[in-house]
């Protein structure tokens, strides 16, 4: 009788939570991008959405319209590019999501955006400071190794820097290395879920393939590393100056925050690769390391350590933290003289 109490209590209390938290209000910045429109589509079909903001400097009244008609429960609305329209979008947002800027061309590092994105996402990161101190931050534009930092300090400048709610999504790394390694293995890709450390891009993307029990060797493992570590590139090539990848990373983007309003929903054992505020490699110039997190109701609940890595990993997580720690440097150093 006891027990019984118990879990109908437990359940209750789940449905409460649930209930409480069904108010989600998910903004996105940059919505009528290449990113921006398929992830809207994502998050409008995805029901723990309640309310979808869509803000960019063009046409995001005009995506709102056509996402709107979808015939799910949220409601969507498009924000003029006004610092008014700007403000009304981020007020009582849960999560915001930031994909706006320039992609890629072919022959471009993600580092060559740094000059335009990062005067943009500063902007954007101050808006939110401002506008949605609380709410769940996830950086998309690049160089994320960078812009995470400028938003971190951004927000430390208003005073409402919370280091559990800052994300710089990486997911679409841990998707590439789980269809790659399915392609190559011919497993369900579905069933692959490879840890992915470090940050995102080149030699900073760090796939800990022997962590899900493979183990591939020479030029095979050369290659499939290669690969993760710039498969972005291949899209950017296909494209053929048109941009980067949108699709899979709308759809990667669109799973991270479903993980985070599961989680923010009362949900135990939601763990995401991210880019967050972490203590395992600042001592080495990294305040800031993708792995594993667990997420909460209060944004990063636990960071999981790297764990048990062979040494050709240990060579790769060397290299990607030298090149993590500059990275960082350059986003923190910008913002402190361009504030
Ligand atoms: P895009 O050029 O198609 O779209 C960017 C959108 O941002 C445009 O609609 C533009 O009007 C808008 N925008 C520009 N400045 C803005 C501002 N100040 N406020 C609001 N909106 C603004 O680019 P795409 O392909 O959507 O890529 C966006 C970013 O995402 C790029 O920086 C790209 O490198 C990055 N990216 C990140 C990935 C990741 O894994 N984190 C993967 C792929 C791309």
């Amino acid at each position: 009788m006891f027990a019984a109490r118990q879990v109908f209590g437990a359940a209750q209390r789940r449905a409460f939570s649930a209930s409480a938290r069904a108010n989600s209000k998910v903004t996105v910045l940059g919505a009528a991008g290449g990113i921006g429109q398929p992830l809207s589509l994502l998050l409008k079909l995805n029901p723990r959405v309640s309310e979808l903001a869509l803000y960019d400097i063009r046409l995001a009244p005009g995506v709102a319209a056509d996402v709107g008609h979808i015939n799910t429960k949220s409601t969507v609305k498009g924000y003029d590019p006004t610092n008014a329209g700007l403000r009304d979008a981020l007020t009582g947002a849960e999560i915001v999501i930031i994909p706006a800027g320039v992609p890629r061309k072919p022959g471009m590092t993600r580092d060559d955006l740094f000059n335009t994105n990062a005067s943009i996402v500063r902007d954007l990161a101050k808006a939110a400071a401002q506008y949605s101190p609380d709410a769940n931050i996830l950086v998309i534009s690049n160089p994320v190794n960078s812009t995470v930092p400028i938003t971190a300090e951004v927000f430390k400048s208003y005073g409402v820097y919370n280091p559990k709610r800052l994300f710089g999504v990486t997911t679409l790394d841990v998707v590439r290395a789980s269809r790659f390694i399915s392609q190559l293995k011919e497993t369900d890709p579905a069933n692959e879920n490879i840890t992915v450390v470090g940050g995102h891009s080149g030699a900073t993307i760090v796939p800990l393939l022997s962590q899900s029990g493979y183990n591939l060797e020479g030029e095979k493992l050369d290659a499939y590393v290669h690969r993760v570590q710039f498969g972005g590139d291949e899209v950017v090539a296909a494209k053929d100056g048109a941009g980067s990848a949108t699709l899979s990373m709308a759809m990667a983007g669109a799973r991270f925050a479903e993980s985070l309003l599961k989680a923010a929903q009362g949900q135990k054992n939601v763990i995401e690769p991210t880019f967050v505020d972490s203590p395992l490699f600042k001592d080495q110039g990294c305040d800031f390391f993708a792995s594993n997190v667990e997420l909460g109701p209060n944004g990063v609940e636990k960071i999981h350590p790297v764990g048990k890595i062979t040494d050709y990993e240990q060579k790769l997580l060397d290299v990607a933290v030298g090149d993590l720690a500059k990275n960082i440097k350059k986003g923190v150093a910008w913002v402190k003289e361009n504030p």
